[in-house]
C-alpha cells in the first residue's frame, strides 16, 4: 500500500500522541513473569503490538483488547515461540528474559537482521549465560535452559533490548544481580517502574547501574504505556516541513530533549509538562552536526526525521552520523535524492546540503525511514507517492488520518 501526498500545505492545529510501541513491547514481554492479570492502558493499536499479543496468545496467555486497554493473564502453555509469529517483529525477542525467569526454558526463533542492520543478540545471550543459563544457538534460533542465579554483568554496549531482557531475567533469580552500563531510555525506565510495581526488589531505576535482589514471585498490575516520543517528533517534523503551527499533546517533552534542542534554535518552541507547541516560520540554513547515541543523546529512531529536515533546509549544511545501526542512512538518502535532495553518504556519515525538494515516487524500507519520507513529501510541492506503508504501520497508528487532522493532503492508495 502507498501514501499519496500532495505536499506544500501548511499544517496547523493540535494532535495527541498515543502510547509508545517500544514501551508497550517491553511491558508485554514482562507479562510472562506472572500468571496474574495485567491491565496495560494507552497501549497503541499498531501492527507490532498486535503481533506481540498474537505471539503471547499462541504461547498460552489470555489477551483481550478494548480500544487502548489491553488485558493479559494466565500462564504459558508452551515455551516454544511459533516461528511464524516470532519472526514478524524484532520485539518478540523481549519475551526471552521473562520466559527464562519464570519457566527456566525457551526456544525462540531469532528474527535475524532487518533493513536497518544485522541487529545481533550477543549481549542478551552473554548476559543470560552470566546468570547461569545454558544458551545454545542454531540456524532456527536460540534455546535457553536453566534457573537464573544472581550475578554481576556489564553490558559491553547500553543495548535497550538486552537491558530489558536481563532486567526480566534477574527479578526472579536466586540472589543479587548487579547490571552495569544499562540503557536508560524512557521505555527501559518504564519497564523498571513496572517491575518495581509488580513487587521486584530493584534499585537504580533510570540509572545505568541496576541492583536486583530476586524475589519468589511477582504480581499482575495496572500500568500506563508512556507516550511515544518518536511519534511526537514525527508530528513536530511535519510542522517544520510545512512551516506550520502545531501543538503536540499527551507527550512527555523531557523524553525528546535532544530533538527539541536541535529544533529550538531555529523555531518558536514552547512546552508544558505534557505538550509541545512549535511554530516554524522559515527553514534554517542547516542544523550543524548530529550524531546518534544512546539516551539521553540524539536517538537513532529520530535520525531519518532529521535527515529529511536537513534535506529541505534553506541551503547550509548538516552532517548526520548514525552510530547505532549500520544500514540506517543510505536507503533514505537515495530516496530523498530522488526528490532533488543533496545527501552524500560515506559509511555511517551523511553530509546534507539543503535544497528545495520536488515531489517524487519514493519507497520506505523500514518503519522510521518511511516516516521520514512522508515528512519530505509533505514539504515538497506536488504529488508524491510513498510506498511501503506496511513498514510504517508497524509503528504508527493511523499516520495519514492524524496528519489530515492537521491539514495534510495525504491518502492511502487503494
Ligand atoms: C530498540 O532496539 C528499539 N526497538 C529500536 O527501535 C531502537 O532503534 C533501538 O532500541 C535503539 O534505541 C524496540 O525497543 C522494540 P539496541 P534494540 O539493542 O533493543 C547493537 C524502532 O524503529 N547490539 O539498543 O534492538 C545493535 O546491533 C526500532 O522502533 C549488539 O551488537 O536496540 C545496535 O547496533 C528500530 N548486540 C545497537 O546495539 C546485542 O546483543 C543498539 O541496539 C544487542 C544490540
Amino acid at each position: 500500500m502507498d501514501y499519496i501526498v500532495n505536499g506544500g500545505r501548511r499544517l496547523t492545529g493540535e494532535i495527541a500522541v498515543y502510547g509508545a510501541k517500544n514501551c508497550a513491547l517491553a511491558l508485554l514481554g514482562a507479562t510472562v513473569l506472572t500468571e496474574q492479570e495485567f491491565v496495560l492502558r494507552n497501549c497503541p493499536q499498531i501492527v507490532d503490538v498486535e503481533n506481540m499479543l498474537k505471539l503471547l496468545g499462541a504461547m498460552g496467555k489470555k489477551t483481550v483488547r478494548f480500544n487502548d486497554v489491553v488485558r493479559v493473564s494466565g500462564g504459558l502453555t508452551t515455551t516454544s515461540a511459533p516461528y511464524s509469529l516470532a519472526t514478524l517483529l524484532r520485539g518478540s525477542a523481549l519475551i526471552l528474559g521473562s520466559t527464562v525467569a519464570k519457566y527456566r526454558e525457551i526456544d525462540l526463533p531469532l528474527p535475524g537482521g532487518c533493513a536497518i542492520g544485522a541487529r545481533p543478540m550477543d549481549i542478551h545471550l552473554d548476559g543470560l549465560e552470566a546468570l547461569g543459563i545454558e544458551v545454545s544457538c542454531n540456524e532456527r534460533g536460540v534455546s535457553c535452559r536453566g534457573e537464573p542465579k544472581g550475578a554481576r554483568y556489564n553490558l559491553r554496549f547500553a543495548s535497550v533490548g538486552a537491558t530489558e531482557n536481563l532486567l526480566c531475567a534477574c527479578v526472579l533469580a536466586k540472589g543479587q544481580s548487579v547490571l552495569t552500563n544499562c540503557a536508560t531510555e524512557p521505555e527501559v525506565v518504564a519497564l523498571e517502574q513496572l517491575l518495581v510495581k509488580m513487587g521486584a526488589n530493584l534499585q537504580g531505576v533510570g540509572t545505568s547501574t541496576v541492583v536486583i535482589d530476586g524475589v519468589e514471585s511477582l504480581r499482575g498490575v495496572e500500568f500506563d504505556v508512556i507516550p511515544d516520543r518518536i511519534v511526537a517528533a514525527t508530528y513536530l517534523s511535519a510542522a517544520v516541513a510545512t512551516l506550520g503551527d502545531v501543538t503536540v499533546t499527551n507527550c512527555n517533552p523531557t523524553h525528546l530533549k535532544a530533538f527539541l534542542d536541535t529544533l529550538s534554535p531555529h523555531f518558536f518552541v514552547e512546552q508544558t509538562e505534557s505538550a509541545i507547541h512549535i511554530v516554524a516560520e522559515r527553514q534554517p540554513q542547516g542544523y550543524g552536526s548530529i550524531t546518534t547515541a544512546p539516551y539521553p543523546l540524539f536517538p537513532t529512531d529520530m535520525q531519518s526525521l532529521m535527515l529529511s529536515l536537513a534535506a529541505f533546509s534553506n541551503g547550509g549544511s548538516t552532517t548526520i552520523c548514525e552510530k547505532l545501526f549500520e544500514n540506517r542512512l543510505k536507503h533514505n538518502a537515495d530516496e530523498l535524492n530522488k526528490m532533488g535532495a543533496s545527501v552524500t553518504v560515506d559509511g555511517d556519515y551523511a553530509v546534507v546540503s539543503g535544497k528545495k525538494l520536488h515531489s517524487a515516487c519514493v519507497a520506505s524500507h523500514d518503519l522510521r525511514g518511511g516516516a521520514g519520507l512522508v515528512i519530505a513529501a509533505l514539504n515538497a510541492d506536488g504529488r508524491s507517492v510513498v510506498s511501503g506503508v506496511e513498514h510504517i504501520n508497524r509503528g504508527y497508528s493511523r499516520l495519514a488520518e492524524n496528519l489530515r487532522t492537521l491539514g495534510a493532503d495525504i491518502v492511502n492508495s487503494d
